[in-house]
């Protein structure tokens, strides 16, 4: 894998070296230590390149004689709002980019109009990080970018500020938290044929070395929880299914705990009700709802965060043989509700129907999410720039939006009633797998979730147009965005933290 800058920082009296970056304020403003040499360059260059300071903008230059550097980069930070969390990984990734391939770059985190904080500082190093992510795993000498061997040898990003011990400790939270959005971005890039529910359920085992409780259920152990729905989408693989239960508990021994719950199809054909051939490559990535329960895991384990957190991911693979469920079979879920699966490609809320009852029946927690690339209605309601939310609980719900503000990762309400609820009600069995047809996909699976969460307050993000193939950005080139996992470590450290 491509591998990732080695981030440090020092004293701002600090020698600089390579690349220097400064940043700039409103109309080419520097900040006030900035040496006359270097202020002077700036103000001509700024003049010839209409440079003005705005956010994210950028003036390269070769370094006056008389100024330790190679280069100079001039990065704008001038915005007429207050810059969010979002913006200063966008910085980092603009910088990580602007600076490729030098050995050494030096940022010096001052700015006109205000210090750059510690936590500031650590997000950016977190962009920077974010943005050298690139899965070329399989990708040999001749295609890989840089052309060799070797993935590129990852340059050394220093960062000089006020406070050293600040900015160190502020960034051992940021990067727990980017470690967790690139292990999920690893798990959804990942081609089905690695990654099988065998396959992941290893990965999640890995986490133990995090401190992660990871509990992993087989096909017996299934069938015993009488967990029916689940194990029918799987039936149609030769790859047997897994439950994996991942536990933190970093908080209050007797505290209940918060729970997030992942699909997780590694590929989904659609079953008997097979997809068309196009595209259908991308279903390699119809876990990315789990990829990021098991990266929210990752950051708040990493960052010792001071909560109880469960992680629950269903994993099968939704194939075709001679053993696949079939349209008209009827099957009873774990919570006693029987389904008619009338569309094998529906089977996302079959697994989680299972994982979503298991949960709150072993649990008891506070309130659970759930995260799914869940249905194609939602891309066409929402495109790639909001996650579809549905909930039964406003201040859960409330609490989401913001954190999705805060963090870039918009989500979007959309309603849950009881006309929509109707229109799931079965012909032989309680209820049936899929809506009216095309009409209101979104919030019909939707619905379908909610009669398997027994009243606990629940949301459910429909991420199947923000976890991959959303467009490339300062701080994620892949196909795969990581998406969730930063929106939902906001939200505990927003709000279920104790201090
Ligand atoms: N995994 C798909 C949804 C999906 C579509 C995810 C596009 C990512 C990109 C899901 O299992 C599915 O097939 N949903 C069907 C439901 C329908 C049969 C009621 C859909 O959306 O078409
Ligand atoms: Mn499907
Ligand atoms: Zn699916």
């Amino acid at each position: 894998m491509a591998s990732l800058p080695s981030i440090e920082f020092v004293a701002q009296d600090a020698p600089a070296k390579g690349v220097v970056v400064v940043f700039s304020g409103k109309d080419a403003s520097l900040p006030a230590a900035t040496s006359e040499a270097i202020r002077s360059l700036v103000t001509r260059a700024a003049t010839i390149g209409k440079f003005k300071g705005k956010l994210l903008a950028t003036l390269d230059l070769v370094a006056p004689a008389d100024v330790d550097a190679d280069r100079l980069l001039i990065v704008g930070t001038h915005s007429d709002k207050e810059l969010a969390d979002e913006d200063w990984l966008k910085l980092g990734g603009v910088i990580a980019a602007q600076t490729k391939g030098a050995a050494a770059v030096t940022v010096r985190c001052d700015r006109t109009g205000g210090a750059v904080s510690a936590d500031e500082t650590a997000m950016m190093a977190a962009g920077a990080s974010l943005r050298a992510y690139d899965f070329d795993l399989y990708k040999t000498k001749s295609s890989r970018k840089n052309g060799e061997d070797e993935p590129t040898i990852a340059s050394t990003i220093t960062f000089s500020v006020a406070d050293v011990p600040a900015a160190k400790e502020a960034y051992t939270v940021q990067e727990a938290i980017a470690a967790g959005t690139m292990l999920a971005r690893d798990l959804v890039n990942e081609p089905a044929n690695v990654l099988g529910p065998v396959e992941f359920a290893e990965r999640i085992a890995a986490l133990s070395q995090q401190g992660v409780d990871v509990e992993i259920l087989g096909e017996s152990e299934l069938r015993a929880l009488k967990m029916d729905a689940l194990l029918g989408v799987a039936q149609g693989s030769p790859r047997p299914p897994r439950l994996a239960i991942m536990r933190w508990n970093g908080g209050p021994e007797d505290e209940a705990p918060i729970a997030f719950v992942g699909k997780g199809v590694v590929f989904d054909t659609g079953g008997i009700s097979i997809k068309p051939a196009g595209s259908m490559d991308e279903m390699k990535g119809d876990m990315g709802g789990a990829a990021a329960v098991v990266g929210v895991m990752r950051a708040l384990a990493g960052r010792a965060a001071r909560v109880n957190a469960i992680g629950i991911v269903g994993l099968v693979e939704n194939s075709v043989d001679g053993n696949a469920q079939r349209p008209g079979d009827i099957v009873t879920a774990m919570s006693g509700t029987t389904i008619e699966v009338l569309n094998t490609d529906a089977e996302g809320r079959l697994v989680l129907a299972d994982a979503l009852w298991y949960c709150q029946d072993r649990f008891k927690p506070k309130f659970m999410v759930n995260l799914a690339t869940l249905t194609g209605a939602i891309v066409v309601a929402l495109g790639n720039h909001h996650a579809g939310l549905f909930s039964n609980n406003d201040e859960l719900s409330d609490r989401l939006l913001a954190a999705g503000i805060g963090t870039g990762e918009k989500v979007w309400r959309l309603p849950l009633a009881p006309e929509y609820d109707k229109m799931i009600e079965g012909k032989f069995a309680d209820i049936k797998n899929i809506g009216g047809g095309r009409a209101a996909g979104a919030i019909t699976a939707a619905q379908f979730l909610q009669r398997f969460v027994n009243d606990v307050p629940w949301a459910h993000l429909d991420v199947a147009g923000t976890a991959m193939g959303s467009p490339a950005n300062e701080y994620n080139q892949s196909w795969a965005s990581g998406f969730g996992v930063r929106l939902l470590d906001r939200l505990v450290s927003d709000h279920y933290q104790a201090s």
